[in-house]
């Protein structure tokens, strides 16, 4: 049986959030800024994100797989959900649950730049650095961790824990 231990509490994730939304406003002002989630890892941590923000913002997501339904990387990235609308001249943050190998975020932000925004931007929950296959710039990153799988606060694995509180490593 898969056993699962406490990484990050929902209270410092919490904190970490409120943060993040502070450095972002400080960045940002005016809006409108569109804050595009990742699907469907990012939803949980996008919205807790866009009500501590106090710029205001347009929330749209965009659907893409890079993962089967294991743990690790099928290294091929699929668009499974575009954007509805255009962010031709709008400043945009792309949002994510977890940067591992930079595959599916350096394929997005190549895409987004092709839509001619006014600037890109990433903001992610978790950051594993060791696993990096390709470079990413990532401006606004929750927690820096370590090399372990975890699930929770919106990232699954085969598609559950993604509505526990906490984030935590999924040990077999
Ligand atoms: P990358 O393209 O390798 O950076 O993969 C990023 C995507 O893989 C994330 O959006 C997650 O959906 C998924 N992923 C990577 N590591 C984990 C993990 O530890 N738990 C759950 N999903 C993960
Ligand atoms: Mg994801």
């Amino acid at each position: 049986m898969p056993s699962l231990r406490v990484l990050l509490s929902s209270g410092q994730i919490q904190a970490r959030v409120l943060d993040m939304a502070a450095a972002i406003d400080r960045d940002y002002s005016g809006g409108p800024l569109y804050l595009i989630g990742i699907l469907k890892g990012a939803c949980i941590f996008l919205a807790d994100l866009a009500r501590a923000l106090k710029t205001p913002v347009r929330i749209e997501f965009i659907g893409i797989a890079s993962y089967g339904l294991g743990k690790s990387s099928s290294g091929e990235v699929r668009l499974t959900k575009d954007l509805d609308v255009s962010i031709e001249g709008y400043d945009v943050i792309l949002v994510e649950d977890i940067v591992d190998s930079g595959i599916t975020l350096s394929y997005l932000a190549q895409l987004m730049a092709q839509r001619k925004p006014r600037s890109v931007r990433i903001a992610t929950l978790l950051d594993r650095p060791e696993r990096r296959q390709r470079s990413v710039e990532v401006h606004y990153v929750g927690f820096k961790i370590p090399d372990a799988f975890v699930v929770g606060y919106g990232l699954d694995y085969s598609e559950d824990y993604r509505n526990l509180k906490d984030v935590c490593v999924l040990e077999e």
